[in-house]
């Protein structure tokens, strides 16, 4: 079982005070022992931080034009963003990796915004879409811990900078914890890469929906955006193709990528009437080194 990892080195929170030492176990007990312990601060919108200067850009990013394809659309999902709140400090560790790292930082808001387009079509407007377009925002929030140098290494990774890699969902779910307590978050961190349990890490239980719409989000955020380890992006369609297949493995939740199809089509009528099409000839990038990093077999302990 990979259900559980010793630190490999001290977390280190964005002011440089440790938060846990070398070696510290993390696993769902601890995850859950910090989430019970957390004693988060009134939160603030994001409206009220510097990240809303980037949420605009974010918006107009080319790769997400067919998903907003409308003024209103854009703006739904702009005002759905800015609403997200989280504490103060979860701010500052948000606003350090902007810095350290834009290019995630990147990819945090555009699966925040598939998240919540998703969500719109598949839900309507609810009340806890500002709190998973939240989760979605965090998603990859373990990658902090995770050394520069294999965070942005050239694919494929060695076996050991992939384990490294495969350890962020458990560090970014107990972070996640420690600053939010139970929040939707903390679930999206540790399971985004689950994929029906063909992935990692091992969970005693599938995951929410609202997960697997963050898993699938980023997934298609990941594959329309530039990456050093491919000459191209995937364009809208080649990405689906990519993401349909993916659901014909048992690796992604065909029903949220019905709901991805549907949201590109323009969310009008059921979501359910989606039928998948046959292999179709797409733009797919030129050159690509990207290998799925497989899932450790068990934990070291
Ligand atoms: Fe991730
Ligand atoms: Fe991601």
């Amino acid at each position: 079982m990979f259900d559980r990892i010793p630190t490999r080195r001290d977390l280190v929170g964005c002011r440089g005070e440790v938060l846990a030492r070398r070696g510290f176990v993390v696993s769902a007990e601890s995850i859950a022992e910090a989430a019970a312990a957390a004693r988060p601060a009134p939160g603030r919108s994001l409206a009220e931080t510097p990240v809303a200067d980037d949420v605009a850009g974010a918006l107009g990013d080319p790769s997400l034009r067919h998903l907003l394809r409308t003024a209103e659309v854009r703006a739904a999902v702009g005002r759905t963003l800015l609403s997200v709140r989280l504490p103060p400090e979860a701010w500052e560790e948000v606003l350090a990796q902007r810095g350290r790292d834009p290019v995630r930082h990147h990819h945090a808001l555009a699966t925040a915004a598939v998240t919540a387009r998703l969500l719109a079509v598949g839900a309507g407007a609810s009340r806890v879409v500002p709190e998973v377009a939240a989760a979605a925002m965090l998603h990859d929030f373990g990658m902090r811990h995770v050394s520069p140098r294999t965070g942005r290494a050239a694919q494929p990774l060695r076996a050991e900078d992939a384990r490294e890699v495969a350890e962020h969902p458990f560090l970014g779910a107990w972070h996640l914890a420690r600053l939010l307590g139970p929040h939707p978050a903390v679930e999206a961190a540790l399971a985004h890469h689950w994929c029906k349990g063909q992935g990692y890490p091992d969970l005693a239980r599938p995951p929410s929906r609202a997960t697997e719409v963050v898993a699938v989000a980023s997934a298609f955020a990941a594959l329309t955006q530039d990456r050093s380890y491919r000459s191209d992006a995937f364009d809208p369609r080649g990405a689906v193709d990519v993401l349909v297949a993916e659901a014909g493995a048992g690796r992604f939740d065909p029903s949220t990528v019905k709901l991805l199809v549907h949201a590109l089509r323009g969310g009008q009528g059921e979501a359910r009437a989606v039928r998948f099409g046959r292999a179709r000839h797409v733009q797919v990038p030129l050159v690509n080194h990207h290998a799925p990093i497989s899932a450790p077999a068990r934990s070291r302990l």
